[in-house]
């Protein structure tokens, strides 16, 4: 089967050690797998101002993320990186998606909940969003994404695993009412990838709080948060996500960055304490991201050639969504 794939993240903050292994980690296998077709992957700018943001530091925001693309393996010459408000085909296709997508099923999504929470928390200006529209149309326009380049495949944290499924609802309904256009849509997930926070590991680590590993941390920084990680009562380095949840998190980024199994590690590991633990897995950290931030500062460095990329991968972007939109429009009669 042909294999074409589509992701996203929001640029509305840093990424961290969730992000890469959760997602970015599969997009580079994704793109170098012999099924792939098409690749697009995007800072997905319209989705970060639904909720409240600094206009002043957005566009750095943008090219943060698009650099720890680029620096964890995007490769350009086979994978188009793109800012979804350039495609303007992808706000057409939701306008038209929206005609058919029932208020119910957005209500209905767990996503949407936690998202108004999230505002809600956030003072006042945060609370000014909690019933905007976009906030509740937020997966019509992720279903529009991915429907645009006809993905079939989409590499994502297990998160966003209710907007997969919406997006297939929406396609299936739109090939019931208007003729066969859109494929089925099929998550990618990391095994054992969902990342949670090192100092409340029964919550997922984010980009907001200081509770995450910065993929551009110092080796300092991550050195000190690795040691003040939460750890849970008794002193064996097992996993046990019930009962240690800490360590059991632990073991999961040592285990995916090192490629040894939980099982070798917990071997490893066995009658040592959890600061042996800690401090071995600090190091495998720091000596993973140093080759990444190398990566990063000489692309950073060189603004010209984000810029070309940028400007070929879009209009090439382009050229796939109009084909596609125009396909929509017939459909539909437009
Ligand atoms: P976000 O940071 O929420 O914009 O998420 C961007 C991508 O990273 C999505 O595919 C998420 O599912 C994934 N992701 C975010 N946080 C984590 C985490 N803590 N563990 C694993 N994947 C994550
Ligand atoms: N909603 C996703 C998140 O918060 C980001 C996103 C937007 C996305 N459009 C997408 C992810 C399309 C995959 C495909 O992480």
């Amino acid at each position: 089967m042909t294999t074409r794939i589509f992701s996203g993240m929001r640029p509305s903050g840093k990424l961290h050690l969730g992000n890469y292994l959760g997602a970015i980690k599969n997009w580079i296998a994704l793109q170098d797998a012999p099924d792939t077709a098409q690749c697009v992957f995007a800072a997905v700018d319209l989705h970060a101002i639904t909720t409240p943001y600094d206009p002043a530091t957005f566009q750095q925001n943008v090219t943060n993320v698009l650099l720890d693309y680029l620096a964890a393996g995007v490769d350009p010459k086979k994978s188009l990186l793109i800012r979804q408000s350039r495609v303007p085909q992808h706000t057409e296709l939701m306008w038209l998606l929206s005609t058919i997508s029932p208020v119910g099923w957005l209500e209905r999504l767990p996503n949407w909940r936690e998202k108004v929470e999230q505002v809600q928390s956030m003072g006042d200006r945060g609370a000014s969003y909690q019933n905007n529209l976009s906030l509740l149309s937020y997966p019509v326009l992720m279903a529009a994404d991915i429907l645009l380049y006809k993905a079939n495949l989409v590499p994502i944290g297990d998160d966003q695993l209710p907007h997969i499924e919406l997006t297939n609802e929406v396609g299936a309904k739109f090939n019931h009412l208007f003729g066969d256009t859109f494929p089925n849509v099929k998550p990618f997930i990391a095994a054992g990838a969902r990342i949670m926070s090192l100092q409340d590991p029964t919550k997922k680590m984010s980009k907001t709080g200081d509770d995450g590993i910065a993929l551009t941390d110092t080796p300092d920084e991550v050195r000190g948060k690795i040691k003040r990680a939460t750890t849970d009562s008794g002193r064996e380095v097992t996993f046990d996500e019930t009962a240690k949840p800490g360590i059991s998190n632990l073991l999961t980024i040592f285990s995916t960055l090192s490629g040894k199994t939980v099982g070798e590690l917990e071997r490893d590991y066995a009658g040592k304490s959890y600061g042996d633990f800690k401090g071995d897995l600090a190091e495998v950290v720091v000596g993973f991201l140093a080759p990444f931030q190398q990566r990063r500062a000489e692309l950073a460095a060189d603004p010209a050639t984000l810029a070309r990329i940028l400007t070929e991968s879009e209009e090439k972007a382009r050229i796939i969504a109009s084909e596609n939109l125009a396909e929509v429009h017939r459909a539909m009669g437009l």
